[in-house]
């Protein structure tokens, strides 16, 4: 096996799923299947005939979605493109090349739609022990790590996360109570790896 190559991409953007044939060798008189979790049909390029041509069986959720690169084709790349990416896209998808010689050569990649909101923070209760400060990030995918930080880049101690889940969207709400010893300027920042994205919402 090659492994499985990895992409990722938040959502309403468009995406390319790689996948050619080392050997180069055309595709214009073959067939590629795209499918996606082994059970969705992407899309099926057959000789000329394909999903955005004729061809039925695609599923309601890619359509109008997805097309390849007939320019590509003449040298064994079968890569598509998936526009207006949601959510629901992230998953494992293959692509194979069922009559290939003299082994049936099979790819995967893994994509990853994430939704990367803003966290949201303000002020829940002020008191004699100290003013306690709420986290908000909503409708996130991937699941965020949320932290609270202090000026210095610090982690502050914090209650633990309340986190709900709402298909592949987390909501997540963090707490911490800090006093008049501590800084004058906090943060709260939401990380997701997946995305290589961070983004950050500050209180004084
Ligand atoms: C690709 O994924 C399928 C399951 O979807 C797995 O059976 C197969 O071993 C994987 N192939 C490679 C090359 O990783
Ligand atoms: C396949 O075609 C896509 C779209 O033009 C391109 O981004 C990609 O680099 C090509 N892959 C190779 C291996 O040439
Ligand atoms: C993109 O997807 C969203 C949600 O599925 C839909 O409301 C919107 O009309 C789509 N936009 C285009 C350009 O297809
Ligand atoms: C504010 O915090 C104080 C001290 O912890 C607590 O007694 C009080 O009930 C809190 N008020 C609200 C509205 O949560
Ligand atoms: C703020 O400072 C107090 C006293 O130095 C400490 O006990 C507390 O853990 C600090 N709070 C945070 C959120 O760092």
């Amino acid at each position: 096996g090659r492994g499985t190559v990895v992409v990722a991409v938040s959502e309403g953007n468009y995406i390319i799923l790689p996948c050619s044939l080392s050997s180069q060798e055309s595709l214009v008189r073959t067939r590629f299947h795209w499918k996606k979790d082994d059970e969705r049909e992407v899309f099926v390029y057959d000789a000329g005939l394909h999903h955005n041509n004729r061809r039925s069986g695609q599923d309601e959720h890619f359509r109008g979605r997805v097309s390849h690169f007939s320019d590509q084709l003449k040298f064994g790349n079968a890569s598509i493109i998936l526009r207006n990416t949601t959510v629901a896209d992230s998953g494992g998808y293959t692509c194979d090349f069922p009559f290939h010689q003299p082994d049936r050569e099979t790819f995967n990649v893994t994509l990853v739609v994430g939704a990367a909101p803003k966290p949201f923070v303000g002020i829940l209760n002020i008191s004699e022990v100290g003013v306690q400060l709420k986290c908000e990030v909503r409708g996130a995918s991937p699941k965020p790590k949320v932290e609270w930080r202090d000026s210095d880049g610090n982690i502050l101690p914090a209650e633990e996360p309340q986190v709900s889940r709402t298909g592949e969207r987390y909501d997540i709400t963090l707490l911490t109570t800090v006093t008049r010893t501590n800084s004058s300027l906090f943060l709260c920042v939401a990380t997701q790896e997946e995305l290589s994205h961070r983004a950050a919402d500050e209180i004084f």
